[in-house]
């Protein structure tokens, strides 16, 4: 399976050339020909190459300084894709191919066109971070080396997940190889859910206050409506006159039970003959009261606007 690899070296400080575009820092050190992640092997299982205009214009520079074009040289016998806005000199009999825009919609031609080989994309970082964007490089293998810059151009400036898969030495250069972690879609979408329910949660805790809050109001509402339920009942006089009636036979039966007993053989020197008489008068009198109470006009309280 043909895999897209960004293969370079960094300064310490992750420059893979300095602000004047120099190499220098990195052609002075030492490094092992068939030591580990050389060259050699790396290039021989690549099918095809993409770099922008920078890369490109210094391997112009710097390959073919002096000379005429016409004499110029690719060092590159694999298909190239250059990456570019602008027109640029051309090298003869070179296999280039110019493009510009969308790196994912000219990807396709590059792993056909490397067959079962790798694509290796040359430089520079943010040229290796769209075909990341697009979800297209699969490694990154880097030489460290033992120096830093402070400035120039970056190495990949994205936030990429990586896992490592080898490590060690070449040389003066500590030597890497890393696959790019791919961004899952179902992980995300759980990463998504865990924060919306993280979120939720802490609006859940921030909402416990305001329920808290609620309370009171809600006992308020319940005391309300009762209220407004008493009165409504009060004010229909069917319900007030059934009410006063309960309170009337219920006083009138304890009376008959307890007290007039007591009240007719101590007081009144009756014996229970009298009592039945007694009672039935009271429950009379009880009874108008009732009905006289029933019949007055309800006495409910103003409505304040
Ligand atoms: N340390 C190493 O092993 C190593 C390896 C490779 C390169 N390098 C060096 O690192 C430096 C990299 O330079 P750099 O960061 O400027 O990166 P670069 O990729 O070489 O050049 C960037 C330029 O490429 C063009 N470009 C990029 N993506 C494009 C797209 N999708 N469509 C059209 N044009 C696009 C744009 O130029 P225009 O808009 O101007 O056309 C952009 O400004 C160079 O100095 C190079 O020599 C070092």
């Amino acid at each position: 399976m043909s895999l897209t690899q960004y293969y370079t070296a960094t300064s310490l400080d992750g420059f893979i050339a300095d602000p004047e575009n120099s190499l220098s820092w990195l052609f002075t050190r030492r490094q092992e020909q068939d030591g580990l992640l050389n060259y050699d092997e790396f290039i021989a299982d690549v099918g095809a190459l993409a770099m922008g205009t920078t890369t490109y214009e210094w391997i112009l520079d710097h390959e073919f300084a002096g000379q005429d074009p016409a004499e110029w040289t690719w060092p590159y016998d694999v298909p190239c894709w250059v990456f570019a806005h602008r027109e640029l000199p051309v090298v003869p009999n070179a296999r280039i191919e110019f493009r510009s825009g969308d790196v994912a919609t000219v990807h396709p031609e590059m792993v056909d066109a490397a067959g079962n080989r790798n694509v290796w994309i040359v430089g520079g970082g943010d040229l290796a971070g769209q075909f990341a964007d697009a979800g297209l490089l699969d490694e990154l293998i880097v030489y460290v080396a033992p120096v830093t810059l402070g400035a120039g151009a970056p190495l990949l400036p994205r936030r990429i997940e990586l896992d490592l898969v080898e490590l060690g030495r070449n040389g003066d250069f500590a030597c890497a190889r890393f696959a790019v972690v791919d961004a899952p879609v179902a992980p995300d979408a759980a990463v998504v859910d865990i924060d919306a329910a993280v979120v939720a949660g802490i609006r859940a805790d921030a909402a416990v206050p305001r329920v808290d809050a609620a309370v009171p109001r809600a006992d308020a509402a319940v005391v309300a409506s009762l209220r407004a339920g008493l009165h409504a009942a009060w004010t229909h006089r069917t319900v007030r006159a059934v009410l006063l009636a309960t309170i009337a036979m219920n006083t009138l039966f304890f009376t008959y039970q307890h007290m007039l007993p007591v009240f007719a053989r101590d007081v009144l020197a009756v014996g229970p003959e009298g009592l039945g008489a007694l009672a039935a008068s009271a429950s009379i009198g009880a009874t108008l009261t009732v009905l006289l109470l029933t019949l007055l006009p309800a006495t409910a309280p103003r409505r304040s606007r």
